[in-house]
């Protein structure tokens, strides 16, 4: 190939039977980098979905397959207002699913970093500070070696919803109504879910290294389809995906039913 011709790899699109083996396989990368790479930065994310995988990484660091000694993990975002110890805050959620098994060290620096992991909390501290903190401490760490994503049924990725920019970067946004009532599960009512959030924005998303998008069940159908097939555009912000050079999507047969597959 010409050197000087812009290339961009198409996604790669792993179609697995079930939500255990997307697990399962969204861990292989996981383990991949932190293998090989000397200071591992991962990107993580909350949510349902990341609910299989982070048994799985528990399950290789209990069976001394994998280490977490030497890596900096940056979340992709939070909700805004919200304590880090509020059950619901996805600081929280990291702890109960992943960092309190595995050897990461968490004691409290300031409010988005513990230890060697990074969730945008705001806490006191000036949210545009904290944003600019965020953006500063991904350069600092070497940038992300693999960023892992879910993605909302309307097609956002972190809270990056439908409308957003390519440009965008670490700040604050307003949920989207869907998203509000797709998250009130956890907090009861929609009413209760925080109108805010702190969220990485695209181009910092697409500043990683290695990106892979998990998803599972047929309520992510449309959006896996509009996010690999679809036009690159705002209205399905996974879109942008396709502007990434080194992207996997590791779906579920039920994630995969809308596309045309041999
Ligand atoms: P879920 O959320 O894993 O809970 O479906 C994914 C997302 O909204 O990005």
């Amino acid at each position: 190939m010409n050197n000087q011709t812009p290339h961009v790899e198409p996604i790669r699109l792993v179609v697995v039977p079930d939500v255990l083996s997307m697990a399962a396989r969204g861990a292989d990368e996981i383990e991949v980098v932190l293998k090989d790479a000397a200071q591992p930065v991962l990107g993580l994310a909350t949510g349902g979905t990341m609910e299989h995988l982070y048994p799985e990484l528990i399950r290789r660091f209990q069976a001394g397959k994998i280490s977490f000694r030497n890596a900096t993990t940056f979340n992709l975002d939070e909700y805004y207002p919200i304590e880090a110890t509020h059950p619901q805050s996805y600081r929280c959620f990291m702890g109960e699913k992943l960092f309190n098994y595995v050897d990461l060290t968490l004691t409290p620096v300031e409010g988005a970093r513990w230890g060697q992991t990074f969730v945008p909390n705001v806490g006191g501290e000036h949210v545009g500070a904290v944003c600019l903190g965020y953006e500063q401490a991904i350069i600092k760490a070497g940038g992300i070696d693999v960023q892992i994503l879910g993605i909302g049924k309307n097609g956002h990725i972190a809270f990056n919803e439908p409308g957003t920019s390519p440009w965008s970067r670490t700040r604050i946004v307003k949920l989207a109504e869907n998203t509000r009532e797709a998250n009130a599960r956890y907090f009861g009512s929609s009413a209760d879910v925080p109108e805010f959030a702190v969220t990485m924005g695209i181009s910092t998303i697409l500043e990683a290294d290695k990106i892979v998008l998990l998803a599972s069940g047929e309520g992510k159908a449309a959006a896996i389809k509009r996010a690999l097939t679809g036009p690159v555009s705002a209205d399905c912000p996974a879109s942008y995906l396709q502007l990434h050079p080194n992207v996997t999507f590791i779906v579920d047969r039920a994630a995969a039913r809308d596309l045309a597959l041999p």
